[in-house]
């Protein structure tokens, strides 16, 4: 628990957003699958991609971290061993979806397992698909909850059409359509980040890629030898985006925010609801681009996030309802179902939590409904073990008329362990 009790004032200075969350899981599990050595750079330290390590440290990859510095010593697929012990995902729902395509095509038997909101995520969205290609997977409820058993080998190619817009998905299948006969092609209702595809493409997988379907051929090996910097975290950086905007008079730089089109759906909804955003230090030339950010105060107006634009920030979505309270009209944020099944149910617990700081925000099947502009008082909000709950609530905390106190706090630790030191920074 914690008491939120910042003077209020205007957020001002830098900060060096930490690493890319999705993208250090890759780093280290398609380092792990590699042939050689690969480093990594501005790894990020959060919990999930802490468990992402000691996951392929069990199924025997050496691999040393020195805080954000990362090195992989890769033997290819034939280097992943059995392991003796559990493989324990944590709270990170990337860990458990794209190692159960990865183990799906190891010729050896795995059990995973994570925490109690791992234990509530669906897992037969990827368990269908696998088994489809020949994987033999069990677990809670015919294999859609952990613990999940995999005796993997043997996979064929699939065409696969996901009913949902998932990386996730996306990624797990593809892992295994690398490990299996023939080619596999996943084909998605709209563009999900696509951070496999390209560090795939850097490890020198050949992937065809044409809009919403990618393909790539079976029985080919990752090489390594491979320097990967990891750009910060839009998802994180997000925060303090959103800050800048509606805390009065402020001016925050976030440094190396990565700018990768399939994760930026919140740069469009901060610009189009009024905030002034500058661009600084463009880099273009590597597999993921950055950039630096300023955003200064700015008034906002309502807006609709809707359709395509969903995957792009789906993880945004707690902090962009913040930011709706703080803008003038009603903003509907539909098309979102998906928010349902994230590390907490984020339609109720968003909505719960703004509401208990007196916010104008209804939940719909599909999303929320924020009527603002509304003055937000104090109370006790909870992040439920979500760490982009608990990150909304502090932000909102700035704003708020009265004391803050967030119970549960320690959950941001999953993907931003110095969020406070950075908050206090800005606050000087
Ligand atoms: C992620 C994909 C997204 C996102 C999650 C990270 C990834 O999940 O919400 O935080 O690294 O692939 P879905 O694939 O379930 O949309």
């Amino acid at each position: 628990m914690r008491k939120l009790s910042y003077k209020k004032s205007r957020l001002n200075g830098a900060i060096n957003i930490p690493g890319d969350k999705s993208i250090s899981h890759r780093a280290v599990m398609f380092g792990s699958m590699a042939r050689g050595k690969t480093t990594v750079e501005n790894f990020l330290p959060g919990e999930d991609c802490l468990s992402t390590i000691s996951c392929f440290e069990k199924l025997g990859v050496q691999i040393e971290r020195s805080e954000t510095a990362v090195t992989v010593y890769g033997k290819g697929f034939e280097g992943l061993k059995e392991s003796s012990d559990i493989l324990n995902v944590g709270n990170s729902g990337t860990t458990a979806r794209l190692m159960m395509g990865i183990l799906s095509g190891l010729p050896f038997h795995s059990v995973l397992i994570g925490d109690e909101s791992i234990a509530k995520r669906p897992m037969k969205r990827v368990t269908g698909p696998l088994r489809d290609m020949g994987a033999r997977i069990q677990g809670n409820q015919d294999g859609n909850f952990t613990p999940i058993s995999i005796q993997g080998g043997d996979l064929s190619g699939i065409n696969y059409a996901s009913p949902v817009a998932s990386a996730q998905v996306k990624s797990a299948i593809l892992l295994a359509g690398l490990q299996a006969k023939g080619s596999t092609t996943v084909q998605e209702p709209f563009k999900s980040r696509d951070h496999t595809e390209r560090m795939l493409r850097a490890f020198g997988v050949d992937i065809e890629i044409d809009g919403c379907n990618v393909k790539l051929e079976g029985g080919q090996s990752l090489t390594a030898d491979l320097h990967i910097v990891v750009p910060g975290d839009i998802s994180s950086a997000a925060f303090f985006l959103v800050a800048g905007a509606i805390v009065p008079d402020s001016k925050v730089t976030l440094k190396r925010v990565g700018l990768n089109p399939t994760r930026t759906g919140i740069l469009e909804v901060l610009k189009e609801m009024g905030a002034s955003l500058t661009y600084t230090n463009v880099v273009e030339d590597g597999p993921e681009p950055y950039a630096d950010i300023t955003v200064v105060a700015s008034s906002l107006k309502a807006v609709e996030v809707s359709g395509e634009i969903i995957p792009r920030l789906i993880d945004e979505i707690p902090i962009i309802a913040l930011m709706a309270t703080q803008a003038e009209g009603t903003t509907v944020i539909k098309d979102a179902q998906e928010l349902k099944v994230k590390e907490t149910n984020r339609i109720d617990t968003v909505v719960n939590e703004l509401k208990k700081l007196g916010a104008k925000i209804t939940a719909t099947d599909d999303g929320m409904i924020i009527e603002g502009k509304t003055k937000l008082t104090g109370g006790q909000l909870d992040s439920y073990g979500d760490h982009r709950i608990g990150m909304m609530g502090a932000i909102a905390s700035l704003i708020a008329e009265d004391e803050t106190i967030l119970v549960n706090d320690e959950a941001i630790n999953v993907s931003y362990p110095n969020f406070f030191e950075h908050l206090e920074s800005l606050l000087g």
